[in-house]
C-alpha cells in the first residue's frame, strides 16, 4: 500500500520486516590494517560464476580500505556471535582485538566460529545512492554447521524450523489442553526429567534429594532457609528430615556457624552428584540431539525468554550474592 509522505523511519521499518542473517565483512586495506563490518545487505548474486554482494554506507570509516583492497571476506555468524556483531558494528573501535584471526584471500582477517565463510575478489563496485554496492566472485568457501544469527525488525534473532505436521485443533471439546502452554511445559519437562529419575532413583535417591544434593554442589555451606529459598520453584522438600537423612547416609555433613547450620556436600556426597549430574548432562545431550542444533539453540532462548518474563523474583540459584541477600531478606 502506497504511503503518502516518504517517512524514513517507516522505510527502514519497512526494510526491516525482510528477515536476513547477519555478516561480518572484513578487508586489508592498502596500508596493510584489517578492516571489518557488520553488514546485513549481503546477498547472492550468480552460481556460475559464484558471486555475492553487499554494500556499505558511503559514510563508514573502512569504505576506501574496501574500495582499495581487492578482496573481501564475508563471514555469515553463528547464533552465539551477536556480540562480535555488535563489536563490528561501532564505528572505529578496535574491532580485532583478541580474536584468533586467520588469512583469507588477499589478506583479509578471517574471523573463526561462524556458521560460513566466503573469500571474495572484488568484481566490480557500483553506485548505489548512499551506499556503494560490492560484488565479489567467490574464491572459496567453508560452512560449519553451526546455527545462524538471524536479524529481524531491527533485533537478533535465532532460526527455528517450522513443525510441518498440523498442530491439532485447539477447541474445547477436542482437547484443549494439547496447545496449553502449561501443558506443554509440564508434559515436556515430566518426559525430560522422567529419563534423569531412573538415574537418581538407581542410586536410591529422591528427586528432592537431588535437588539438594545437586544445588549444594554449585555451591556448599548454605543454610536450610537458602536451599529452600533456591529450591521453592521445583516445590522442592528441603526440610530437616531430609536434610539429616542426607546427613545419615553420609552425603551431607553439617557444621555450626553464628548465622545457622550450615550444609556442605561429603566427599561421597560430591562425588555421586558430579556422577548424577554428568549423567543428566548426557541426557540432555541425548535430548537436545534429537532436536537438532537449530532448535535446540531457540528452544532454550524461548525459554529463557519465558523465565526473564514471568519471573516473580525467584533467587538466582546459581549466583551466591543474590541467594544470600534473597535468603537473608526472608
Ligand atoms: C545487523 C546490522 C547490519 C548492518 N548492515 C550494514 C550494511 O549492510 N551496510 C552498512 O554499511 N552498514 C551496516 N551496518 C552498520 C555498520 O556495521 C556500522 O555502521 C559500522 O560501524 C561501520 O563501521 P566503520 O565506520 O568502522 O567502517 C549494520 C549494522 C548492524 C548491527
Amino acid at each position: 500500500m502506497p504511503i503518502p509522505a516518504f517517512d524514513p523511519r517507516e522505510f527502514r521499518a519497512t526494510l526491516g520486516t525482510f528477515t536476513t542473517g547477519v555478516t561480518i565483512i572484513t578487508a586489508r586495506g592498502a596500508d596493510g590494517l584489517p578492516v571489518g563490518v557488520t553488514a546485513n545487505s549481503f546477498n547472492s548474486v550468480s552460481l556460475d560464476p559464484p558471486m555475492v554482494l553487499w554494500s556499505l554506507a558511503k559514510s563508514s570509516r573502512s569504505l576506501q580500505a574496501f574500495q582499495q583492497a581487492g578482496h573481501f571476506a564475508v563471514h555469515i555468524l553463528s547464533a552465539g556471535q551477536e556480540e562480535l556483531s555488535n563489536r563490528f558494528a561501532k564505528s572505529g573501535a578496535d574491532k580485532f582485538s583478541g580474536v584468533n584471526l586467520g588469512e583469507a584471500a588477499g589478506g583479509a582477517p578471517l574471523l573463526p566460529d561462524c556458521s560460513a565463510r566466503l573469500q571474495c575478489r572484488t568484481s566490480f563496485v557500483y553506485e548505489g545512492g548512499d551506499h556503494l554496492i560490492f560484488v565479489g566472485e567467490v574464491v572459496a568457501f567453508d560452512r560449519s554447521g553451526l546455527p545462524p544469527l538471524v536479524f529481524q525488525a531491527g533485533k537478533y534473532a535465532v532460526a527455528t524450523r517450522k513443525v510441518t505436521t498440523p498442530a491439532p485443533a485447539a477447541t474445547l471439546d477436542a482437547g484443549w489442553s494439547e496447545d496449553h502452554l502449561p501443558y506443554l511445559l509440564g508434559r515436556a519437562y515430566f518426559q525430560v526429567y522422567f529419563r534423569i529419575r531412573e538415574q537418581v532413583r538407581a542410586d536410591g535417591l529422591s528427586d528432592d534429594e537431588y535437588f539438594i544434593l545437586s544445588t549444594l554442589a554449585v555451591r556448599d555451606g548454605r543454610t536450610q532457609a537458602e536451599i529452600e529459598a533456591g529450591l521453592s520453584h521445583a516445590g522442592c522438600n528441603c526440610g530437616f528430615p531430609v536434610l539429616a537423612g542426607l546427613r545419615q547416609r553420609g552425603l551431607l555433613r553439617g557444621e555450626d556457624s553464628p548465622r545457622d547450620l550450615l550444609w556442605f556436600l561429603s566427599d561421597e556426597g560430591r562425588r555421586r552428584t558430579l556422577q548424577l549430574i554428568a549423567g543428566a548432562k548426557d541426557i540432555e545431550s541425548t535430548v537436545l540431539d534429537g532436536l537438532g542444533e537449530w532448535d535446540a539453540v531457540a528452544l532454550k532462548n524461548l525459554l529463557k525468554q519465558l523465565v526473564l518474563s514471568t519471573d516473580p523474583g525467584l533467587p538466582d540459584l546459581w549466583s551466591p550474592s543474590s541467594l544470600h541477600a534473597t535468603a537473608a531478606g526472608a
